[in-house]
């Protein structure tokens, strides 16, 4: 049993998810920082070093149950319990309903939406036999305002909201608190892996989506300039989040990112979010 309370982390191999880990071992959790592919964990100790803490690595897919079943069985067996789940792991594709075939949007769903939701079902009954947790899920504002070229990530995100808000009121009655985080654009490797699964959907486009994708990609790339945060920026709101007493269900990370879900909350015909991208559509 661990003396410190224990967090399992997904997606940890870069960018938010690695840094997550290590402030959350600043903080005092045992971190078990988790990644579909292993070998990529040396850019995770390096900071780790620097930051003088130790981080546990283990292997998990959050596309495959049978590797979530074995990665929570030996968190379970190595440290008897699991205080903080931090769903983290995702990825994007480029692409509208025209251009995402069947594969694409299956391991879209998989990866965001599947894999939380079996994950987080293979956690739960470990907290709710502590009668204590806390299961933090990285969404984005793209899981509350749809975005184009992104309909499939955002309908991912979208179904993740959706559980998680009929979720938190339930796992609240036996201890276990349910809360999001929803980033604007950040500057990881996030948009490069993006670009690298989308490539082919991307150079098949013809017109009149062609344009639109230049001129979409061309005005998300002033927003990520412009109003990006970093994965630590991200990292450390979820760290907070982790440790607050009585925490918000939902953290929307930025001023930014807070503007563009106002413009949903307060116009209930949804125009506004329409207009926005709408917007960004004509450059
Ligand atoms: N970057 C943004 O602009 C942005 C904005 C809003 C929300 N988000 C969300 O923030 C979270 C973190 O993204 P990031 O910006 O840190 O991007 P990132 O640097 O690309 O990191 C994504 C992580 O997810 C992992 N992953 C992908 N598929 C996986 C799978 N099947 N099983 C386990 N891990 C898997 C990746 O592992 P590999 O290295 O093996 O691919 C990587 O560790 C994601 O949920 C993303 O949707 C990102």
């Amino acid at each position: 049993m661990s003396d410190k309370p224990v967090a399992l982390v997904t997606g940890c191999s870069t960018g938010v998810g690695l840094y997550t880990a290590i402030r959350l071992a600043e903080a005092g959790y045992k971190a078990v920082a988790t990644m579909r592919d292993v070998s990529k964990q040396q850019a995770l100790f390096d900071e780790a070093a620097n930051a003088g803490v130790e981080i546990e690595v283990r292997p998990l897919d959050v596309c495959h149950q049978a590797s979530i079943d074995t990665a929570v069985a030996a968190v379970m067996a190595a440290h008897g319990r699991i205080d903080l789940l931090v769903n983290n792991a995702g990825a994007g594709f480029l692409g509208s309903v025209e251009h995402t075939g069947d594969a694409d949007l299956r391991r879209t769903m998989e990866t965001n939406f599947f894999g939380v939701w079996n994950l987080t079902r293979a956690v739960l009954p470990h907290m709710r036999a502590q009668g204590s947790g806390r299961i933090i899920s990285v969404t984005s504002v793209g899981g509350l305002l749809g975005q184009p070229f992104n309909e499939a990530y955002c309908a991912a995100k979208f179904a993740v909201e959706g559980m998680m808000e009929g979720l938190a009121p339930l796992a609240a009655q036996f201890g276990v608190q349910v809360c999001l985080v929803e980033p604007g654009p950040i500057n990881t490797e996030f948009v490069a892996s993006v670009r690298s699964t989308s490539q082919d959907a991307l150079a098949a486009m013809a017109e009149p989506y062609a344009t639109l994708a230049q001129r979409y990609m061309a005005s998300s790339g002033n927003v990520f300039a412009t109003y990006g945060q970093t994965g630590d920026d991200i990292a450390r709101i979820i760290a907070d989040l982790a440790v607050a007493e009585g925490p918000d269900f939902r953290t929307i990370t930025s001023d930014f990112a807070k503007a563009m879900v106002a413009s949903k909350v307060v116009d209930p015909t949804g125009n506004s979010v329409i207009k926005i991208f709408n917007d960004r559509l004509k450059g």
